[in-house]
C-alpha cells in the first residue's frame, strides 16, 4: 500500500496491525513522520510499514501498490483528478485507488460562514454530486463511494452498498448510489 500525505500514519499502521498490509507512507511534515514511526513501533508493525519524510507531489513508486491512497491531501496533485492520475502511476493492474476528500453537505451562504467551517473559501470544496461528477469521466473500472458524516460527535461511515469495515450495518442501495456509480 502507498499512502501519499500519510500524516501520523494512522491508516497504514492500523491496517498493518488489523489486516496485515505492508506499505509506505510519505509526508512532508517531519513531526507527523516521526509520530507515524512511533505509532508503527507501538502497534508492533514497524517491520511492515515505512514512513518517508518528503514531498509526495509527483511521487511515483517503483514498486507498484495494490492500494494507492491519498486522504485529505489532494492538493499535492492539484485536486482529486490530478491525484487519481498521480496515484494510478503507482498502482498495479487491478489495484484500488483510495481518496479522502472533503465536500460541502450544503453550500455556505457566505465566505465568512465557509471560513467558520475552517475552509479558506467556498470554492475550496464542492457539493458531493459535483465532486463525483468532477472525476466520473475517468476511465476506471468501478468506483465505490463512502461518505462520512459527523453527527453529535459520532462518526458514521456510509458505504455505497457494501458492509462497513467498522462493523456498522451496510446502508441499502439507493437511487443516489446509482447516480454516483457511473461504471
Ligand atoms: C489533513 S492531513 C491528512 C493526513 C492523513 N492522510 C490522515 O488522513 O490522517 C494532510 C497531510 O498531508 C501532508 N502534506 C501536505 N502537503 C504534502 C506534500 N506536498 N507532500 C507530502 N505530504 C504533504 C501534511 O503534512 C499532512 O500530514
Amino acid at each position: 500500500m502507498l499512502d501519499l500525505g500519510s500524516g501520523s500514519g494512522e491508516m497504514l499502521c492500523t491496517w498493518a496491525r488489523d489486516y496485515g498490509v505492508i506499505g509506505t507512507g510519505i509526508d512532508m511534515s517531519q513531526l507527523f513522520t516521526e509520530q507515524a514511526k512511533l505509532r508503527a513501533e507501538k502497534l508492533g508493525v514497524a517491520d511492515q510499514v515505512k514512513f518517508i519524510h518528503g514531498d509526495a507531489a509527483g511521487f511515483v513508486s517503483d514498486e507498484k501498490a495494490g492500494v494507492a491512497a491519498c486522504l485529505g491531501a489532494t492538493w499535492i496533485a492539484g485536486g482529486v483528478v490530478g491525484t487519481i492520475e498521480l496515484l494510478a502511476q503507482s498502482l498495479r493492474p487491478g489495484g484500488i485507488i483510495l481518496i479522502g476528500e472533503p465536500y460541502w453537505r450544503q453550500l455556505p451562504p457566505t465566505e465568512d460562514v465557509a471560513r467558520g467551517c475552517l475552509a479558506g473559501s467556498i470554492s475550496d470544496f464542492l457539493l458531493l454530486p459535483e465532486l463525483l461528477a468532477s472525476f466520473g469521466h475517468l476511465a476506471t473500472t468501478s468506483w465505490k463511494w463512502f461518505w462520512q458524516t459527523k453527527t453529535a460527535g459520532t462518526d458514521t461511515r456510509r458505504p455505497s452498498g457494501s458492509p462497513c469495515a467498522d462493523g456498522l450495518k451496510p446502508i441499502p442501495t439507493t437511487s443516489s448510489r446509482k447516480m454516483f456509480e457511473p461504471n
